[in-house]
């Protein structure tokens, strides 16, 4: 690695679409089966080699990421905390996480994507440039989307498109060089008024530097009742057959 990588993981947000679960506790708390659901994508960037991570919550959340939590010894990591005020998008991470990122890389990940795929390889291969996953879903104008040509060369990257031009979804997982931080701040709020991580995607692809890789394992963005227990289920069954 040409500069280390550090981590961040973003976990605000309102959830109103998992209420009342969510009425009192963050979304990204909720149980995963026997862990709450941040423990996992934790656990990815852990087994990537990141030692430093930043954890991204609502006011209201932050003080129970820091009770559960801490300084991260336990797990052999360190944490940093910072606020987001108002869920204004996910490339404002990269604002918000200025300082800690300094002069390194970032990996950002969603509080709420639970990815079975051991990512190490990616993420300790990563030089410069973006790299972003994709993953076939049957869902795909709920999600950013990745259309290839025939030789898996990106054509295009948009946000919840309403016709979607391919099936690849691109899951809550990015990897960046810190010219990243400089493109957030270029980023101009979308018609529904966040900073999309979609616009971020889609300048490192005017570049020529968005390099796309395939999610093998099994995934899931758990934001909602039906995805929430699909995920819990699926962890329990594993857990069980180990
Ligand atoms: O799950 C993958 C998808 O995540 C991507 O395919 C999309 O391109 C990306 O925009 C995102 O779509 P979602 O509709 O799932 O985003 P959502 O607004 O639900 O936010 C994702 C997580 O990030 C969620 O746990 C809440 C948190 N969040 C969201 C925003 C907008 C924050 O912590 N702060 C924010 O400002």
């Amino acid at each position: 690695m040409a500069n280390s990588m550090k981590g961040i993981i973003l976990a605000g947000g309102s959830a109103t679409r998992l209420r009342p679960l969510t009425k009192v506790t963050s979304k990204q708390l909720l149980p995963v089966y026997d862990k709450p659901m941040v423990y996992y994508p934790i656990e990815t960037l852990r087994q990537g080699g990141i030692e430093e991570m930043l954890i991204i919550s609502s006011p209201e959340g932050i003080g129970d990421y820091l009770k559960l939590l801490g300084s991260g010894k336990d797990l052999g990591v360190r944490f940093t905390y910072e606020i987001q005020d108002k869920p204004e998008g996910l490339a404002q991470a990269f604002l918000i996480g200025e300082n800690f990122i300094g002069d390194d890389s970032v990996t950002l990940i969603l509080g709420d994507n639970i990815f079975e795929d051991d990512f190490s390889d990616a993420i300790k291969s990563f030089e410069s440039g973006g790299r972003i996953f994709a993953k076939a879903v049957s869902d795909p104008e709920r999600f950013g989307i990745v259309e290839f040509d025939d030789n898996n060369n990106v054509i295009s990257i948009e946000e919840k498109p309403a016709n979607p031009k391919s099936n690849y979804c691109i899951p809550g997982l990015y990897l960046y060089d810190n010219t990243v931080i400089e493109k957030a701040k270029q980023v101009k709020p979308s018609e529904r008024g966040e900073l999309e991580i979609t616009s971020l995607h889609n300048m490192y692809l005017a570049e020529g530097n968005l390099d796309v890789r395939f999610v093998e394992g099994a995934w899931f963005d758990a934001g909602t009742f039906e995805s929430l227990w699909e995920a819990g289920s699926y962890m329990r069954k594993k857990a069980v057959q180990e």
